[in-house]
């Protein structure tokens, strides 16, 4: 059976409507008329145990309103889940022992203590062995490198060490699903790298479950084979990255150098130019047109080098989200 099992999940907030304006604001407050928002529409996927799967979206879309909805905080309007056989929102104690869920907008650690004594916190919580708790903290503080801060009440420390002190609250219970949510958002790049080196060891490691949500495209490309897309709280993509990267991208990059300087205006008319002095450029031509596209070049332009590439997953996830409508095959 797979870990993760998401039959037509549904979540509706009802908010207080607002009428436009701050007045309108001001207004909100005193009236009762509400509005419904539609965060999850009809969300299904499944995930198999030991997989480990990124979970995208435009903001907005839905993403942080399922796992919530996976890891039991929120109950959903409509629709079922089943993770690891329980139902999340249940939150059986058998359940919450073996899932965790880390956000990086949000701190879980107790702010003015330091992360060791929230650690021995948790530890009582999730019944921890002295001797298995001794050997994960450490361990994992140190693939981490975040021993000697944690004696450091956790309002001192950086963002980024923070975060990592937040991986080792949620690992040390040794839980075997685990949602993140944006754990690398606002993070120095050092710290982005740190934090992903060490997700993917770990999870290659413990063989864990785990759902990804990132803005950062690095995270998803060198951690998750497969991706989940939503979009308005519906699910327009489930497969590979590679495969959407191949089969959505309707365009490649035509990369050139020039042996003399080219005007700008005259690359223009072969597709959009994406970067360019005068010397060398890389510009984003239609799929089915690449070839006519290169050898009009080669004969018209002093072409010194051309290489035809593919886009990079990111540009191909930029334009789904930046998309009116999106029409994917799952
Ligand atoms: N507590 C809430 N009350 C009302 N609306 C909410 C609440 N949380 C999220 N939303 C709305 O639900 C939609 C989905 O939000 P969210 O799940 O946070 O998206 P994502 O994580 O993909 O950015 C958004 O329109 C958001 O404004
Ligand atoms: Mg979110």
């Amino acid at each position: 059976m797979p870990a993760i099992v998401v039959d037509s999940l549904r979540k509706s907030y009802i908010i207080p409507k607002k009428a436009a304006g701050t007045s309108g604001a001001l207004r909100a407050l005193f009236s009762r008329e509400t509005t419904q928002v539609d965060a999850v529409k009809d969300v299904s996927f499944s995930i198999e145990e030991g997989e480990i799967v990124g979970f995208l979206g435009p903001n907005g879309a839905g993403k942080t309103t399922t796992l919530k909805m996976l890891s039991g905080i929120l109950f959903p309007t409509g629709g079922k889940a089943s993770v690891l056989g329980f139902v999340p929102w249940e939150r059986k104690n058998d359940y919450l022992r073996q899932i965790s869920l880390v956000m990086g907008q949000k701190n879980q650690l107790w702010w003015d203590l330091p992360a060791a004594d929230s650690f021995l916190l948790l530890k009582e919580i999730y019944e921890v062995p002295d001797t298995l708790y001794r050997q994960r903290v450490d361990e994992l503080c140190e693939l981490l490198e975040i021993t000697q801060l944690l004696n450091t009440q956790v309002r001192k420390l950086s963002l980024g060490e923070r975060m990592k002190c937040e991986l080792v609250a949620a690992l040390l219970y040794d839980p075997r699903v685990i949602f993140l949510d944006e754990p690398t958002i606002g993070l120095d790049v050092v710290s982005q790298q740190r934090i992903r080196q060490f997700l993917k060891d770990y999870q290659i490691r413990t063989a864990s479950t785990i759902v990804l949500t990132s803005h950062y495209m690095q995270d998803i490309k060198e951690l998750c084979e497969r991706v989940v897309i939503i979009d308005h709280g519906e699910k327009i993509f489930d497969d590979r990255l590679a495969t959407l990267v191949r089969e959505y991208s309707d365009v490649r990059m035509l990369k050139l150098e020039f042996s003399e300087k080219v005007d700008l205006t005259d690359l223009t008319i072969y597709g959009r130019v994406i970067s360019s002095d005068n010397l060398r450029c890389m510009i984003e031509v239609d799929r089915d047109k690449v070839a006519a596209t290169a050898a009009e070049i080669l004969s018209k332009l002093p072409v010194a080098d051309i290489a035809i590439e593919e886009v990079e997953a990111d540009e191909v996830i930029r334009k789904i989200f930046t998309r009116e409508t999106v029409v994917v095959e799952a």
